[in-house]
């Protein structure tokens, strides 16, 4: 079986493909900014997921059982908002299960974008 994390690079995500490979899983990432040390046992893809075209190819070209977005893009709207809806839609055309994880940017009780605001 294989796991796309993405936001590998990062501390979550780091610690996510560590446990997955040692739960037997075939491991793929990505990454934005911060290039990683690439190992065989991991395949690296560079990805901005505000660039949906990108995601779909290395969705397409990894066909993951298990997607876990494991990226943070803070207060950018576009990345914690848009993207993983585009995200989930991806994961069900491909089949693949999709793991959201929480943004910690509700911790302050707002979230506000062009069209939406929620208070929690
Ligand atoms: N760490 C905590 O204690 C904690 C607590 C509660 C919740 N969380 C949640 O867990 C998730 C991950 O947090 P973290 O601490 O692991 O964050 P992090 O270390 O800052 O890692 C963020 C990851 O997101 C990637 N990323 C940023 N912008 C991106 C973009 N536009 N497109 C694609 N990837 C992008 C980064 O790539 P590059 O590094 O290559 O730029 C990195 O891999 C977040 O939802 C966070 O709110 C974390």
């Amino acid at each position: 079986m294989t796991t796309l994390i993405i936001g590998g690079s990062g501390f979550l995500g780091t610690e996510l493909i560590r446990q997955a490979r040692a739960a037997g899983h075939r491991t793929a990432a990505t990454y934005h900014v911060t290039v990683p040390a690439f190992t065989s046992e991991t395949a690296w893809y560079p990805l901005d997921l505000r660039d949906a075209e990108r995601l779909a190819v290395i969705v397409a070209e990894t066909r993951p059982s298990l997607i876990i977005n494991a990226s943070s893009g803070g207060a950018d709207w576009a990345t914690t908002a848009e993207a993983p809806v585009r995200l989930a839609m991806t994961a069900r055309r491909h089949g693949s299960h999709l793991v959201q994880v929480s943004t910690d940017a509700v911790f302050s009780g707002i979230i506000c974008g062009p069209d939406l605001a929620l208070v929690v």
